[in-house]
């Protein structure tokens, strides 16, 4: 069974009552809940994570390398300032899409740049809670799509 750790970085906790004019009203345990029937939906299986801390998310994703097949994340402010959480994604090797409930594009200077994007799949940025959902497809889809193609060729 497909397996995805879907990360959370810091200040999504407070998702609901967080500047919902940019980051909507869904809280992340709303978030967390439809992830789980989304994978669910296609036999795939997800664990959730939050956590303020990079050297959590760190580990979290060093771990990542034995239980999951891919990783769902959005770094939230770590996105542009960690090169601790873009070298942990280059070095587990797995899968990552990035994720933004806002579009980081049409802000401050500041979010346009992404310490992750280089390492990841791709970037979904400004749907709300729905970047979340599109990410979760859009991974699951190149993991059944890589796991045929492996299949065949073997
Ligand atoms: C965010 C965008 C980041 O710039 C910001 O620091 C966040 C959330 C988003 O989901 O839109 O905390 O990642």
């Amino acid at each position: 069974m497909l397996s995805i750790l879907v990360l959370h970085g810091p200040n999504l906790n407070l998702l609901g009552v967080r500047e919902p004019g940019i980051y909507g009203s869904t809280t992340l345990l709303e978030i967390n809940t439809s992830l789980a029937a989304l994978a669910d939906k296609q036999g795939a299986r997800v664990e959730t994570f939050q956590s303020n801390h990079e050297g959590m998310l760190v580990d979290a994703i060093h771990s990542a390398l034995e239980f999951h097949h891919g990783i769902l994340i959005n770094a939230a402010a770590y996105t542009h300032t960690s090169v601790a959480i873009r070298d942990a994604i280059s070095a587990v090797k797995l899968p990552a899409v990035e994720v933004h409930l806002s579009n980081v594009h049409q802000r401050e200077a500041f979010r346009h740049h992404s310490y992750l994007s280089a390492v990841v799949l791709g970037q979904i940025s400004g749907f709300g809670a729905q970047s979340y959902y599109l990410g979760l497809q859009a991974l699951l889809t190149h993991l059944q799509q890589k796991s045929f193609t492996d299949a065949s060729a073997s």
